[in-house]
């Protein structure tokens, strides 16, 4: 048995969570209201102490276990709360190897080294003339003393060795200030202070812990403008986040995270009350950066400069952007990246563009109403996209409108939830004045669909590429064939669906709109009586759709279900039409959390009853696996 398991065998999830969330008690599991997301309305969190688990069936859709809740609770990661956790189950963790309790000591260490040096550059700022010259800076970029010490703030003083001989005086080794990153190496032996002269910004982690500075010059014309600490031990820059440890309260209480550039962009709006801001250093976001803001929260607001915000929207290549740098800090963005990023954690990401060249921390301290409209005024990804290419001038051209098209599609393609994405098509067809079916797509690469399948018609609109196969309309159409061979094998599927309490076969299992007319069809040809199923059928099927489904019929022919109710073949069937099903069942559970998301925006407040809703949608799920099992045991 693994620690893990051990740990679970001894607590119980219910007790973990009830310490935060009141928890009532339905049937044998508990609900609540979800302590992720704020919603006083519909308590849509579950705890279910069978399989020691819980959920979210709100806006989070998001479940575990006692691991998953409390790191995300805490906001820890699984080292630290596995050592929470152990303490509290009374379970012993294996030590650390001699190697590896020294590296932790060694790390402790060098953040002791750094918080001295933090009083240092503290006391400099405030007790030194040269400093007072940097406080006044600070003064005149309207921070007020109560800010400067929330960030303990410094100055380096024009000294090659002032910290050096600080530090050494305390007994602190050249090693321990090379491998915190607070002197540079002469070639010809011996070190000096790598800050001099300059605003110096501690940065931490998001426990508060040390890590490295960034510091500021005070000079106009000194490069770099920023100086950061190099990579050390406890300080790498693509997994650290300025700001994180004063602003991780306040992102969970308001379940919104902003990302600014740059670090007075998270100092100031701190000051104005806007407490939830964070900065990367100078680099892309990684994906390690935004699993750190995720287990605060899923709602992440981009703010970005115009012209960041139009890079990102032009999609350019990660390569091309970065030969366009000029500096190596700057921030860059690629829409499908971000969106890739949204779908894999399950995040809310949203852009907002600042006004030209005004910074969040002048906007914020001059004009707090109009930060809080620009965050107000977030957009989604998608949306931020086709907004910024409709800017462009020549947007009527129908060439220009096919170039957008082919941005956005791929993008849209790329949104998890069914709604949420045809929400997006629709308003890509109105920005761009064109019929929505002509904005079907095909993912990049893949050729179009075997001739013979599929020919447009000579008035099609340009940006017309066929619509593929995704495997979800693939399973559409094996059902559909199968239904095509013979029509009644649906009395025979549907009886078999009533014998696992589910409603029959109807026309929302399919979604593809072609498929649901054949369905359609399908339908009524069994339910008249005066001409033969098929050829009720094949009278009324169009020529297209004949030939599309004639040229994908694969060489198996569906068995006679009135012949051989045993048949295997039959049963794989039933199980074909159990896993369609299923995908809507899911796709109706993400449009749950969307719709939820798009009301909570406007009012604040859900108006459908989600659990309810969550909850039916569940019990279908588990019927259907649970007729996949018995389908299954009754093949063999
Ligand atoms: P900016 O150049 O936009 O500066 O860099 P800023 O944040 O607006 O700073 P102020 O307002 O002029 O003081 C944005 C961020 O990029 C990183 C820093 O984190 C900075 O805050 N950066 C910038 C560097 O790391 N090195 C640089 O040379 C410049
Ligand atoms: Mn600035």
């Amino acid at each position: 048995m693994s620690v893990v398991d051990e740990i679970k065998g001894r607590l119980d999830i219910v007790d973990i969570v009830s310490e935060t969330v009141k928890l009532r008690h339905s049937g044998k599991n508990y609900t609540g209201f979800c302590p992720f997301h704020h919603n006083t309305k519909t308590p849509a969190f579950a705890v279910f102490p069978d399989s020691q688990s819980w959920r979210c069936f709100g806006q989070c859709n998001e479940g575990g276990d006692i691991f998953s809740f409390v790191m995300k609770r805490e906001g820890w990661d699984f080292p630290e709360t596995l050592r929470y956790l152990a303490e509290r189950a009374g379970v012993t963790l294996q030590e650390f190897t001699p190697e590896e309790q020294e590296q932790v000591e060694e790390n402790e260490h060098l953040r002791e080294v750094l918080s001295m040096a933090v009083t240092f550059f503290q006391h400099q700022l405030r007790n030194t003339a040269a400093g007072k010259a940097a406080l006044d800076y600070l003064y005149a970029r309207k921070l007020t003393d109560e800010t400067i010490n929330a960030f303990a703030l410094g100055y380096a003083p024009a000294s090659w060795d002032a910290l050096t001989n600080y530090l050494t005086s305390r007994q602190i080794s050249l090693d321990a200030l090379i491998k915190a990153g607070l002197v540079s190496e002469r070639e010809e032996g011996g070190v000096y202070d790598r800050f001099r002269h300059r605003l110096v910004i501690p940065i931490r982690d998001h426990q508060g812990r040390m890590t490295g500075f960034g510091g500021r010059v005070l000079r106009p014309d000194d490069i770099p403008k920023y100086l950061n600490s190099p990579t050390t031990a406890v300080f790498d820059k693509g997994r650290l986040l300025f700001g994180l440890d004063t602003a991780r309260r306040e992102i969970r209480l308001q379940d919104q995270v902003v990302i600014v550039e740059g670090y007075l962009d998270v100092i100031g709006p701190y000051q104005a009350g806007f407490k939830n801001c964070v900065s990367p250093m100078g680099t892309a976001l990684t994906e390690d950066q935004f699993r750190l803001i995720k287990r605060y929260s899923r709602r992440i607001i981009l703010a970005l400069d115009p012209d960041a915000a139009g890079q990102q929207a032009t999609l350019r290549g990660l390569e091309t952007a970065r030969q366009s740098l000029e500096r190596e800090g700057e921030l860059f963005f690629d829409s499908r990246g971000l969106m890739g990023i949204e779908g894999r954690l399950k995040a809310d990401i949203r852009i907002t563009t600042l006004p030209e060249g005004r910074d969040p921390d002048e906007i914020a301290l001059e004009d707090p109403d109009r930060w809080a409209q620009i965050i107000k005024d977030a957009k989604p990804v998608v949306i931020h996209v086709m907004e910024t290419l409709a800017q462009r001038e020549d947007f009527d051209d129908p060439k220009a409108k096919e170039e957008i098209a082919a941005q956005v599609l791929p993008l849209i393609e790329d949104v998890r939830g069914s709604v949420e994405r045809e929400a997006y098509r629709q308003r890509l067809a109105r920005l761009l004045k064109v019929d929505e079916r002509a904005l079907v797509t095909r993912p990049a690469g893949r050729p179009a669909r075997r001739r013979g399948t599929y020919r447009p018609a000579p008035e099609d609109p340009v940006i017309i590429t066929k619509a593929f196969l995704t495997p979800h309309r693939q399973l559409e159409q094996a059902c559909l064939l199968a239904l095509l061979s013979d029509p009644t094998l649906l009395n025979y599927i549907d009886r078999a669906f009533r014998s696992f309490e589910l409603a029959c076969i109807h026309v929302d299992d399919f979604s593809d709109t072609d498929h649901r007319e054949i369905f359609k069809l399908l339908k009524e040809s069994i339910d008249q009586e005066a001409e033969e199923p098929l050829n009720f059928i094949h009278e009324r099927l169009s020529a297209e759709m004949k030939e599309a489904f004639t040229e994908n019929t694969p060489e198996e022919t569906y068995p006679d279900w009135r012949l051989q109710p045993t048949d295997p073949k039959l049963e794989a069937l039933v199980r074909t039409f159990i896993r369609l099903r299923r995908v809507r069942i899911d796709e109706g559970l993400d449009q749950l959390v969307f719709l939820q998301t798009q009301e909570r925006d406007e009012s604040g407040e859900f108006s459908i009853d989600v659990k309810k809703t969550a909850l039916e949608y569940i019990q279908v799920r588990a019927k259907l696996d649970h007729a996949l099992q018995q389908s299954f045991a009754r093949a063999k």
